[in-house]
């Protein structure tokens, strides 16, 4: 089976191809990433001499760069994981995200049909639907209502991609998960941003009241949740992914302060972000009823082995931290693969 992977130097990306190449032994994997920013080699540093992985430095908002991948031979399946992803990020420039989430999605499914791709599946995310009040779930069939420049480039991207399965039955499935934690996630994110400036002996700023809601998942969770899905999902249908799990953010940095050992007063409150959605929480009753997955990973076993390997992977995100990685990738690899507005 080939299966190319956009997006695979990222968090959720990497642990998908670690997952299939450990669980697999008869797959090739085509990582086409351009590594921006979030894009890091390190991350996937054990497999890169792997016969059956190969990284491809590509935009995926770049049919130029795209078709010829495509062309080399039969893909089974594309997973697009690729995308602009920090909230914080599109607040003040939306643009990079409508050109990967939106243009990059569209011309990669594009693509899909017209090299006879037999799936695509689209990573999209719980954002899409908004935010929710004190009460209720989100459903698949919750309206699409998304608040930041990030959430509304995914759900443009959603509504393409069910285009393409009502224009032309082309095959492709959509997921949308929660809030990701766990190893290799980049630390501008809530979680591995508290954990390694407490590290760092730095504060945590906590956005507002501290009291918004997000339903938390272990990243080996949704792509267990996605092999399924990539394999048994049906044809045209979206699939929630979330593990029943609601924290405030208080609570988050409370547990992190616990387990690192630190004093609450390292939480520091801050202004609240532009247009800060309150509450998300995923009904995930589909995906359990149609295709039997569930969440394994505990919340209490999974934060805490998500800061043990934060402790003792000091090296990856001081590197981040410092930007001394993009100034060595970019010396080795010239800089991230720009999509051309024109393509
Ligand atoms: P990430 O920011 O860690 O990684 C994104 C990856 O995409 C990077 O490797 C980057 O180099 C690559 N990339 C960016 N633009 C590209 C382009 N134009 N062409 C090719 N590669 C490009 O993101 P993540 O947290 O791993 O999220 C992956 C996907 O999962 C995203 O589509 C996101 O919307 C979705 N998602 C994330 C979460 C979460 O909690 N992190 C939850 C639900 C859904
Ligand atoms: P984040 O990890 O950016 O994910 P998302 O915005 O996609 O849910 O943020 C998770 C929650 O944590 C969100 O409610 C914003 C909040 N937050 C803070 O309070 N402080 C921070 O420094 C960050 C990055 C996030």
């Amino acid at each position: 089976m080939r299966v190319m992977i956009t997006g695979g130097l990222g968090f959720i990306g990497s642990q998908m191809i670690r997952f299939l190449l450990d669980t697999i032994s008869d797959i090739q994997i085509i990582n086409v990433d351009a590594l921006t920013y979030a894009g890091n080699l390190a991350n996937l540093q054990d497999y890169e001499h792997d016969p059956r992985y190969r990284w491809v430095h590509a935009a995926i908002g770049d049919k130029a760069q795209i078709e010829p991948v495509m062309s080399e031979g039969a893909i089974d399946l594309i997973m697009n994981f690729a995308a602009e992803s920090h909230v914080d990020r599109s607040i003040y420039s939306g643009a990079p995200f409508v050109a990967t989430n939106v243009l990059g999605a569209e011309i990669l499914v594009e693509l899909a049909r017209a090299y006879r791709v037999p799936r695509f599946l689209q990573v999209s995310t719980d954002e899409v639907y908004g935010s929710l009040g004190t009460e209720g779930l989100f459903s698949e069939t919750s309206p699409l209502n998304p608040n930041s420049p990030y959430s509304a480039s995914k759900a443009a991207a959603d509504l393409l991609i069910l285009a393409a399965f009502r224009t032309h039955g082309q095959d492709v499935v959509i997921t949308r998960c929660s809030n990701n934690y766990g190893p290799y996630q980049f630390p501008e994110k809530l979680i591995p941003l508290f954990i390694t400036n407490g590290l760092e002996g730095r504060s945590w700023p906590l956005y507002g009241d501290g009291q918004n809601v997000r339903d938390w998942l272990h990243v080996t969770d949704h792509v267990r949740a996605l092999w399924e899905v990539a394999q048994h999902g049906k044809p045209g249908q979206v699939y929630n992914i979330g593990g029943h799990n609601e924290k405030s953010n208080r609570e988050v940095a409370e547990s992190l302060a616990d387990i690192l050992q630190l004093p609450y007063d390292v939480i520091t409150p801050v202004p609240d972000r532009l247009g800060h959605d309150r509450r998300y929480a995923i009904d995930a009753q589909k995906i359990t009823k149609e295709l039997g997955w569930q969440s394994q990973t505990t919340w209490e076993q999974g934060l805490r082995e998500t800061v043990q390997w934060y402790r003792d992977h000091e090296s990856w995100w001081k590197a981040i931290k410092s930007g001394a990685y993009r100034e060595y990738y970019e010396k080795q690899y010239g800089p991230s693969r720009k999509d051309s507005p024109e393509a």
